[in-house]
């Protein structure tokens, strides 16, 4: 297993291009079983978790091409001849849930493996199955698969409220619905800009979609889809990470391709604690003020809230902060794993359930760490970026999920990082 080195080496400067959304791609790329028709996505992320989907939708008979050293994935799935997930690829990444709903409003069947939990809690896929059981499909959950069917050969169009706000759920039930017979509203749905983007690729196809972006989704299901050329949306969490850099360390750096609409959350709570952000007409410009960054209250929440994948860097950031900050991680049950291995570099964090509080110190000293799930390992990096001496990060792994030329970036800005093949 690589580990990544990070040396202190003061304040970083330069400009960093950001990738496609990892989590738009990763409900984009199912929306291909939606048609017999290619799909093509551009500006797509160069990421393990991308070649996971590619082999989960090969393992189910679609074509992916991954062309233009990753950034184009060229899909069709004209002559899909197996319709069961397997677990052995499922179990590798949630995401895979996603192929659930738009199997099952082409063909009428699928058989899909439950994801299993992750670091990050239980993440069940209830909402899931609520939504799709709403719109006429059989479930029927029996050794750890979901064996689904719709009655009568064809999802119905239905009237569903989530009880709680669920991105895959609605990633799910959009695509479900826009092949469901008669009209589909979805209430209380999500608003994250992946979504947006995944409803701006549908309506490229030729679904019928109003509301994204907003709670409520209204689609009108049309008999079949068509192919489309779709560009994935810029990664808000990439970018939240980035921005990160200067904050921490000093510094300015220049987020290619960034919008405040992205991460307006974050951004507030980055100039409270006293970091200028400014949009350019290449992106945003993110520099720190003169010393300490001073402490910020977090709450994560849905969109447009504070991002829940941005809370464990956020947290690096407060951990060298003037004053106490308190996080509160309201999205997943288990999010605070960064928190005992900050502490090894010095951090002084109070955890208690889904409350962190946060006592800044002034310098936080290089330790050998080791990187629990894909956001802490990113926020251990950026810890040793800003911390005295040497931070090597183990099972980075998890890393390679969700960020790309991780080490080829941060250099580029004067970071004194590498990688450490095992
Ligand atoms: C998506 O996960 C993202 N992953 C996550 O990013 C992100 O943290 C999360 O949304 C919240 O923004 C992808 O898009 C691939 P949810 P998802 O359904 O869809 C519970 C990263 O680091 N829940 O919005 O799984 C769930 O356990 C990853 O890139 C149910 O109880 O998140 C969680 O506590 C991590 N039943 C909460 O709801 C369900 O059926 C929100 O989950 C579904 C979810």
């Amino acid at each position: 297993m690589d580990s990544i080195l990070v040396r202190g080496n003061g304040a970083l400067s330069g400009v960093i291009p950001i990738a496609g959304a990892k989590n738009a791609c990763l409900t984009l790329m199912p929306a291909t079983l939606l048609s017999d028709e290619p799909l093509t996505l551009t500006n797509a992320p160069r990421l393990s978790d991308i070649a996971t989907m590619t082999q989960l939708l090969q393992s189910l008979g679609a074509e992916v091409a991954s062309l233009q050293d990753g950034l184009v994935l060229a899909m069709s799935s004209h002559s899909i001849s197996n319709f069961k997930a397997d677990y052995d690829i499922v179990r590798k990444m949630r995401a895979s849930i996603l192929v659930l709903g738009p199997m099952l409003a082409r063909y009428g069947h699928a058989v899909v493996s439950l994801p299993g939990g992750c670091a990050i809690g239980a993440r069940p896929v209830d909402l899931h199955l609520r939504a799709l059981e709403a719109m006429g499909a059989t479930l029927d959950l029996r050794d750890g698969y979901v064996h689904a069917k719709a009655a009568g050969g064809r999802l119905k169009g239905a009237v569903f409220e989530f009880p709680f706000v669920s991105v895959g759920a609605t990633e799910n039930a959009l695509m479900a619905a826009t092949l469901a017979k008669g009209t589909t509203i979805l209430k209380n749905a999500a608003r994250e800009p992946e979504i947006v983007d995944l409803a701006r690729c549908l309506r490229r196809m030729g679904a019928q979609i109003d509301g994204e972006g907003t709670s409520t989704l209204t689609i009108e299901g049309v008999d079949r889809l068509g192919g489309a050329t779709h560009p994935v949306v810029t990664d808000r969490i990439e970018l939240g990470t980035y921005m990160l850099v200067p904050a921490i360390c000093g510094g300015e750096v220049e987020c290619l391709g960034g919008t405040l609409e992205l991460v307006g959350a974050f951004a507030e709570r980055l100039e409270a604690a006293g970091v200028s952000v400014t949009q350019t007409n290449r992106g945003l410009k993110v520099s720190r003020k003169n010393g300490r960054v001073r402490a910020v209250d977090v709450t994560t929440e849905p969109f447009p809230g504070f991002p829940t994948d941005l809370q464990a860097q956020m947290m690096a950031l407060l951990c060298t902060a003037e004053g106490t900050s308190v996080l509160e991680e309201k999205i997943f049950e288990n999010r605070f794993m960064h928190a005992p291995e900050l502490m090894r570099m010095g951090a002084k964090i109070d955890v208690h359930g889904g409350t962190a509080t946060v006592t800044g110190v002034e310098k936080l000293k290089g330790a050998p760490v080791m990187a629990t799930d894909l956001r802490a390992s990113v926020s251990l990096i950026l810890a040793g970026l800003a911390a005295e001496g040497e931070t090597v990060v183990s099972r980075v792994y998890h890393l390679d999920r969700g960020y790309e030329r991780v080490e080829e970036k941060l250099r580029a800005c004067g970071a004194h990082i590498e990688r450490i093949r095992a």
